[in-house]
This record gives structure tokens, C-alpha cells and sequence, in this order.
């Protein structure tokens, strides 16, 4: 049994890699965190939980207990997990442990009011090899009459009582996303959230608190956590005025309520949390090896992401046969894996005003169907892959004409549109219907290895006029479940597809849709050097494994930057690997050279998609400089991609310091692309390039290198 329990003192410890948990029941029956942090000995001893007792007449006890769970009622000022409304008017909820299960590495422990039959049951299930716990609550109403959840957080994190603590979460805006925010904590509320409907760019849920005013990247204590969800969210950083910190998470409660009827229950999504001592550097790379382990499909046993194309920027809305054919025999000459042709191919889609909802292939463009593309692109011993946009239909379309009830929408009201287009309202069951129809009917009909399932606007007028009046707001529950019920169910029926999260760009990117989908779009900015700033934001919540980024033309439609091909390699090269420039524009050379850079992110590609990532330089703050070392998960090789902005003043090159290296053993140093400093060796232990260091020669502006490191005597 992973899970301890002592009977005398009504202590639960959960332990898992480097991490303990503990939680026990106090003399009033409240659950109370007891420690969260570093491994602890098995034989150290916790006693029994106890109340603090009020600090005075306005601060009741519940206030200053690290609550696991708490319902609104008793003088609970801090933010509850769990607020409902009686049909008799009574709103107090007391909270008190009832009974527990265990069952290896999962804790359950059940709640129940101290008056009536509002049981909450709390799972609790360490992850044993990362130390990650993942917390949710299933609420039940065991009473004879309905009641309405106005509040559902599932779970709140405690740390221990500190006023030096350092808050960094992650912001955005379309391509502008993945933002660090760093800000000390000091008493009062930190409220990061999403009331858009879906999971949202500019804020993503997911914290990282670290203690100590000077956070680094390797060193001290980070507590961690995301939630699995991509509707409306809310996480709460609150610190009491005793310095006591307590994270809560779950369905944000602005614009929610949940009618539970007798015998019915309401299951939170998970919240995530972890620690680690090796800095926020560490705290990534845990949670980093936990979603591929344990959140994508396939875990361990996934498959690296392939190289694939992807026609959007090159063609826009502008496919044919003809035309992709062309670039899918360009796209196999230079060892790209899979085809992906993005907007454009079905309904009357000329631009983005029309055409969303129709998904049948449009007959001028693709005059044969998929089929003889489809082939080509196998012919070429690629697979291929193609872009949808299930939950959303163009007021211009034969099925808003058909159906122009099933959008979201409060009768009689405006809709906004958003890019020209609405959302169709998933929670119904005849929309759920028609979308799962249409995408299990593509799937069956052609060889279609993978999907990029887009989401381009977020929520307005979420009215759900067809169910009762008090049920019309759990459209915010209903719709994401249905959602993950889609994705699901085409997963099982259609196990060999992959299937992409992009929400133009980054803004349905959480833990929730990463355990149903292979791979994110992080930003619809694929500027090479904007890209450093972004990818190096996303990866402080989400792994390189599952970032996919592109090489695109130059000038950038974005900014008309104009950056090297070897540049804007290595920055995608960071990721997971894709093209997306018009290769009808390309030249000789360029082909030779993306055959070579591909072959090379092919030798190193279960490294950067699977290795340990460390943020030598961070491109934050303006840096001239950024670079990232990516290690094997044997340790036997270290990936470095150095980046020059722009020289100023003659400055030199910062000397890089890779980590992770076993310092007695010898390494050999190779640059792929760009050089090193001539007086480098080439080979020394782990401990002189780990300490001494290595200079590289980078002049000029956007200048990249790549270089590696081999552990000698490793094959
Ligand atoms: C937004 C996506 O992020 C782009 O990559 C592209 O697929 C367009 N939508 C297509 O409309």
C-alpha cells in the first residue's frame, strides 16, 4: 500500500518520488493539510491535526485551519471549495470527515455536512514516479430535495506560513502568448481565470510559488500546480493576514450554478499539483516528465512527434489538388513525415467568412475528393493530416440555415460573432450528435492519420434555452464534457489518429485537453525570434514534447522580420518540429539545407521531445541572448541552441554553462550548425563544461548555433 494511514493519530501520508503529502483529521473532523514538500523519512512523525483555534472575535477558527476542503458556512472568509443554496434558504455548509478508502496510490476520503446528507467524496492520487498529485472532488446530494452549487473548487493547496513568497503564472494574448508574470505574494488575493468559456490565452491555469525573494532557475523550493479543465477556470492565491497561503482551483464561479438533484453528483476536474526543491528550473522539468508520462495519450509508450507540413501559411484558404500535391512532393524531398492541409477544403470556404459547419469536401477545389491527394501524399511515404473546426459554424452556411438553434445564444439577443463565426452549443445532445457524426464519418471514409482541431473565438451569449431555466448554466460543464466525450470516443474508434489542440494559436492549452489530444499549437506567431520568448514561456507549464513550431517564410507576415533559414530552424528546432513556409518559393539551397537540419533534428529528436530542458539564458527582459540545453533522458547527450538578438556595443558571447552533466565523465563537443570559440577542446569531463564553461562565436543579429554534447563510450 503507496498510501499511509495511522489509525491512532487519523494521519494519511502520501509519498511519491521526492515528495511527501500529509493531511490529517483534527479534533473538530475538519480535513487539514499537515505537510506538502521534499521526501520525508518513513519513520518521521507527524501527530495528530489540530484546530488553531480563533485568533480573536473576527477571525474564526476555519479561517486559519489549512483546510483540504471546506464548504462556505461557519465564518469561512477565505475562498471555499465548495458554496451551495438549499431549496429552505440555508446556505451554511460544514464540512467533517465521514470515512476514507485506499487503494494503492489513490486516497479517497469522504466529507459530509454536520447536518444533512452533502457528501463530498475527495480523491487524492500520487503519481509514484514524479511525486505529482492530482486532486478532485466528487460532490453528491444524498438529500430528498435539489440544491444548487453556486461554487465548486476542486481542491486547495496549502503551503507552509511564509511571507516570502514569489508568484509566477503565465499570460497572453493572440500571438502574444505564454507571458512569465513574476510578483511577490503579500496579504489579499491573486485571481487568475478564465471566463471565456474555454481555457483562454490570457491567463493560462497553471502557478508555480517559489520561497525567497530571488527565485533561480535550480535552486530552492517550488510548489507547482495546473488544472485539467478547458472551460471557465479560477485559481485562487490567497494569504491570509497570519501569512498562511492556500491555492484553490476549479470551475470558476462567475456566471455557475449547478442544479444537483437528489441522488446526483457534480465531479470537479482535477487539479494538479508538485514540488520540487530544485528550483522553478526542476519544477518544470517534473511536471515536464508528468505530462508525457502520465497526461498524453499513450504516456510512456507514446510516439515522438513526427515532422510534419502544414499548408496554412503557404495557401491560406487557397487549396486544390494541384496545388498541395506540389507541396507535398517538396515537403517528402526534404524528409518531412506527415502532410497537414489546413483551412480551406470543405463547404463554400473561400475566407473566413462562410463555410464553418459544412464539412463536406468542396467540389471546385477537389473536384476527386481526398482520396487522390491523400494518396500522393502516401505515395511520397508520408501520412496525412487535416484541419477542423468542429465546435463552430459561419451564419453563412447551410447548417446555421438548417439549425440556427444550436449556437449559443439567448433567445431574441444579438450574437456575437467572433471571426465571423458562432458557437455551436456542444453541451446539446443533437449538436454532440452531428459533430462526433461528421468527424467519425471523415476518419472512416479516408486515411486520415491526424487532425489539427482549431477553436478560433471564445464564448458570448452562452444562453442554453432548451433545459429548464434553473439548469441553463451548467452549459459551462456540460459543453467540455462533451467535448472530452468527442475526443474520446473518436480515440477508441479511431485509435491510430492523432489530433492537435489549437485555439488560434495557445488558448486551449491545459491539462485537461493535453489527455486527449497528442500535440499543441502554442501561437499563431511564428516569427522565429518572437517564438524564443513564447516557447520559452510555454515550457515553464508544458513540455517541448508536445509544442509543435514551425519554420516559416521570410519576412515574417507577422513583423517582416527577416531572419536566416538556419535560424528560424534552430528556434523551431527547440519544439516539436514542423515546416510551414510556401516551399514553391524556396531555393536549391534552401532545400539542402532544410534536408540537413531535418535529418539532424531527426538524430536528436528524443532528446529535445523527451529530455530534461534547462533554461541557460532566458530571453526574457530584452536578453541579446537566449539558450536552452535539452538532455537525453540517459544522460547520454545534451542538445545546446544558443541565440543572438542583436550585438550592441561589442559585447561578447556569454560563456554557456550546460548542467545536468555527470561531472567525471568525458564528453565530446560538436557544433552542428554555427561554431565555437576555436580554443575550445573537443572533448573534457562533465565538470569543465559544467564549470569552466564554452564560448561560442555568434556575431551579427539573430545568429543561432546548435552544438551538442556526447557522453564518451555512449552509442
Ligand atoms: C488558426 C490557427 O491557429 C492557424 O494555424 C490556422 O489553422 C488558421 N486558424 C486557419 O483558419
Amino acid at each position: 500500500m503507496k498510501v499511509g494511514y495511522d489509525a491512532a493519530t487519523h494521519v494519511f501520508r502520501l509519498d511519491g518520488a521526492d515528495i511527501s503529502y500529509v493531511l490529517g483529521v483534527n479534533e473538530k473532523g475538519e480535513l487539514q493539510n499537515l505537510y506538502w514538500g521534499k521526501r520525508l523519512d518513513a519513520q518521521d512523525p507527524f501527530a495528530a491535526a489540530k484546530s488553531p483555534g480563533g485568533g480573536s472575535g473576527f477571525d474564526p477558527a476555519v479561517n486559519l485551519t489549512p483546510t483540504e476542503f471546506v464548504g462556505w458556512g461557519a465564518g469561512l472568509y477565505a475562498v471555499p471549495n465548495l458554496k451551495v443554496t438549499f431549496p429552505d434558504g440555508n446556505r451554511d455548509l460544514v464540512l467533517h470527515y465521514l470515512s476514507h478508502e485506499i487503494q494503492g496510490d489513490t486516497l479517497r476520503v469522504t466529507l459530509k455536512d454536520i447536518g444533512r446528507d452533502v457528501r463530498v467524496e475527495l480523491l487524492y492520487e500520487m503519481n509514484a514516479e514524479t511525486g505529482v498529485l492530482a486532486r478532485s472532488a466528487k460532490i453528491e446530494n444524498h438529500t430528498k430535495l435539489p440544491l444548487t452549487i453556486e461554487e465548486a473548487f476542486a481542491a486547495t493547496w496549502n503551503l507552509p506560513s511564509s511571507n516570502d513568497y514569489q508568484l509566477r503564472y503565465l499570460t497572453g494574448r493572440w500571438a502574444a502568448e505564454w507571458k512569465l508574470q513574476e510578483e511577490a505574494l503579500h496579504t489579499g488575493k491573486v485571481v487568475l481565470e478564465s471566463r471565456r468559456g474555454s481555457t483562454g490565452d490570457e491567463v493560462n491555469p497553471w502557478f508555480a510559488i517559489e520561497r525567497g525573494a530571488q527565485p533561480d532557475q535550480d535552486t530552492g523550493d517550488v510548489w507547482f500546480g495546473a488544472l485539467g479543465w478547458s472551460g471557465s477556470w479560477q485559481i485562487n492565491v490567497e494569504q491570509n493576514a497570519a501569512n498562511q497561503v492556500r491555492v484553490t482551483g476549479g470551475f470558476t464561479p462567475f456566471d455557475f450554478a449547478y442544479l444537483l438533484k437528489p441522488e446526483q453528483s457534480l465531479e470537479t476536474p482535477k487539479f494538479y499539483g508538485g514540488y520540487s526543491n530544485s528550483g522553478i528550473g526542476g519544477a518544470s522539468r517534473l511536471l515536464h516528465r508528468f505530462e508525457l508520462g502520465s497526461i498524453v495519450p499513450g504516456g510512456m509508450h507514446r510516439k515522438l512527434r513526427p515532422i510534419l507540413y502544414n499548408s496554412w501559411e503557404a495557401t491560406g484558404f487557397d487549396v486544390n489538388e494541384a496545388g498541395q500535391e506540389t507541396l507535398a512532393e517538396k515537403a517528402a524531398s526534404i524528409g518531412v513525415e506527415r502532410f497537414v492541409m489546413d483551412d480551406g477544403w470543405f463547404g463554400q470556404r473561400k475566407d473566413d467568412h462562410a463555410g464553418l459547419g459544412d464539412w463536406y469536401v468542396n467540389q471546385q477545389k477537389f473536384p476527386h475528393g481526398l482520396k487522390p491527394l491523400i494518396d500522393k501524399v502516401h505515395s511520397l511515404g508520408m501520412d496525412f493530416g487535416l484541419w477542423v473546426e468542429p465546435e463552430m459554424v459561419n451564419p453563412n452556411s447551410d447548417l446555421y440555415k438548417a439549425h440556427p438553434d444550436w449556437t449559443l445564444n439567448f433567445p431574441g439577443r444579438p450574437r456575437t460573432e467572433g471571426r465571423s463565426q458562432l458557437m455551436l452549443n456542444l453541451a446539446r445532445p443533437d449538436v454532440r450528435a452531428y459533430v462526433y457524426g461528421f468527424l467519425d464519418k471523415l476518419l472512416t471514409e479516408n486515411d486520415i492519420a491526424f487532425l489539427k482541431w482549431d477553436y478560433n473565438r471564445n464564448w458570448s451569449e452562452p444562453g442554453w434555452s432548451a433545459v429548464p431555466i434553473e439548469q441553463q448554466k451548467e452549459v459551462y460543464v456540460e459543453y467540455v464534457r462533451n467535448l472530452y466525450s468527442i475526443l474520446a470516443e473518436l480515440r477508441s474508434k479511431h485509435p491510430n489518429v492523432e489530433i492537435e489542440s489549437c485555439s488560434g494559436g495557445g488558448a486551449r492549452v491545459d491539462l485537461g485537453i493535453m489527455r486527449l489530444t497528442d500535440e499543441v499549437w502554442p501561437s499563431d506567431n511564428t516569427d522565429p525570434f518572437d517564438r524564443l520568448r513564447i516557447q520559452d514561456g510555454f515550457s515553464y507549464a508544458y513540455a517541448p514534447g508536445v509544442m509543435m513550431a514551425w519554420v516559416t517564410d521570410s519576412p515574417n507576415w507577422m513583423n517582416n522580420r527577416s531572419t536566416s533559414l538556419d535560424y528560424r530552424f534552430l528556434s523551431s528546432m527547440q519544439g516539436s518540429l514542423g515546416i510551414g513556409a510556401n516551399l514553391s518559393k524556396w531555393s536549391a539551397e534552401d532545400f539542402s539545407t532544410a534536408k540537413k537540419l531535418v535529418a539532424q533534428y531527426k538524430l536528436l529528436r528524443p532528446t529535445i521531445q523527451d529530455g530534461a530542458l534547462y533554461r541557460l539564458i532566458s530571453p526574457e527582459e530584452g536578453s541579446e541572448f537566449s539558450v536552452t540545453e535539452s538532455l537525453s533522458t540517459d544522460g547520454k547527450q545534451a542538445a545546446v541552441f544558443a541565440f543572438l538578438h542583436s550585438s550592441q556595443l561589442g559585447d561578447g558571447d556569454p560563456r554557456i554553462f550546460p548542467r545536468g552533466l555527470e561531472p567525471a565523465t568525458k564528453y565530446s563537443i560538436h557544433a552542428l550548425v554555427g561554431s565555437l570559440d576555436s580554443r575550445m577542446p573537443e572533448r573534457a569531463s562533465g565538470e569543465y563544461w559544467m564549470h569552466r564553461g564554452i564560448d561560442v562565436s555568434l556575431r551579427g543579429d539573430f545568429q543561432a548555433m546548435l552544438f551538442t554534447l556526447e557522453r564518451e563510450g555512449a552509442k
